[in-house]
């Protein structure tokens, strides 16, 4: 059976061009790029092309670029670098959420669309908050915030402003201009998983979270990830397609073909791969399998969360019962997919959903 991806948000397949970028890296580039040694220097010069890619891909200096383990460590990073109340919000990935549980912490909250209004980031301010994090762009509706407002609102009032941009980058432009911290994580960009970044502007100065040598001018000790980090650079140079019309055909297609099949977070402007559809009367989890069987990967919730019998955070923040953010499946595109498979998954879609009703005690 073919098989097809429609879960990019979970992660990403690894591009060819990466793996090709990748493999002659794990074969000669395996130096301490600490070590002057020439094997040392060679791991070196690698690891500064890749800072080098990943600084152009989001339009800054080198020296900007802080390598880590992943979006989850680059978001510990951002949170636990400063010191004083922190301003959130309630639609965050765990990553922000978890790492903020014991802290000084105020949680602005969604609306209906999964938007935060700038101006409930301005009533949240005190006059000890240190930083403003809020994410570019959610994992699971896709909705995208004007994190310029915000960090100006922050930088008024004299605190930090960080974006974790997990879901954004690669998909929509992102401009640093005014943002101090912005977290990338390369397994969503079609590197492997255990490589990431965190954007740190020049003349900010973070706590780092981990202690040894001086790695990354001292923000982050440890040896570095060199194959991860030449991934990650050659993922930043991979063309990549504008992928809305395929989403929006996916969507329509659905809707057309679906009875009461409602898009979340739809009043919103949202990322170009993303959509995120609640079914009356379906269990999410049951339309996961279903899909999987026919051959097609979506997620339920967020992938972090799948298996747990609580609905998503996220689709609950915005208003929906339990009921409704467990009937919703999320679809993301990524490099690679195809009309042909987006119609096919429609069809897929609309077959599952209605055998799965057909079974449904709830659905009339
Ligand atoms: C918005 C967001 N932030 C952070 C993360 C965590 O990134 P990583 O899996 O690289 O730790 C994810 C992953 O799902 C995410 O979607």
């Amino acid at each position: 059976m073919e098989r097809f991806y429609f879960d990019h948000n979970a992660t990403t397949p690894v591009a060819l061009a990466v793996i090709d970028a990748l493999v002659p890296v794990l074969r000669e580039g395996f130096g301490n790029a600490s070590s002057i040694h020439q094997p040392g220097q060679q791991a070196k010069q690698i690891l500064e092309r890749a800072r080098r890619q990943v600084a152009a891909f989001l339009n800054c200096s080198p020296k900007e670029i802080v390598f880590t383990s992943g979006g989850t460590e680059s978001d510990n990073l951002a949170i636990f670098g400063v010191n004083g109340h922190i301003v959130t919000s309630n639609i965050e990935h765990p990553a922000i959420l978890a790492a903020c549980r014991d802290l000084d912490v105020t949680f602005v909250e969604a609306d209906s669309n999964g938007l935060i209004s700038p101006d409930r980031v301005r009533d949240a301010i005190r006059p000890n908050t240190a930083l403003v994090s809020i994410m570019h762009s959610n994992n699971e509706l896709g909705t995208i915030q004007d994190i310029e407002a915000m960090a100006e609102i922050a930088h008024d009032a004299g605190a930090l402003f960080h974006a974790d941009g997990v879901q954004a980058a690669g998909k929509i432009p992102v401009n640093l201009k005014n943002i101090d911290l912005y977290t990338l994580s390369g397994h969503k960009l079609n590197a492997p998983k255990g490589i990431g970044v965190l954007y740190v502007r020049q003349g900010v100065d973070i706590t780092p979270r981990q202690y040894g040598g001086r790695h990354e001018s001292g923000r982050r000790a440890g040896t570095e990830n060199v194959p991860g980090a030449a991934a990650l650079g050659a993922a930043c140079q991979l063309e990549r397609p504008d992928l809305s019309p395929l989403r929006d055909r996916l969507e329509q297609g659905i809707l057309a073909k679906v009875p009461q099949a409602v898009v979340n977070g739809a009043g919103a402007p949202r990322v170009p791969n993303t959509t995120n559809i609640r079914f009356a009367g379906i269990e999410g989890e049951a339309m996961v399998i279903a899909l999987d069987l026919r051959g097609f990967a979506v997620s339920s919730g967020a992938a972090c969360s799948s298996g747990a019998v609580e609905p998503s955070h996220v689709l609950t923040a915005i208003g929906l019962t339990r009921e409704e953010a467990k009937a919703s499946i999320r679809f993301s595109l990524g490099l690679g997919n195809t009309v042909e498979q987006v119609d096919a998954l429609i069809d897929a879609v609309a077959a599952s959903a209605a055998h799965l009703r057909r079974l449904s005690p709830v659905y009339a």
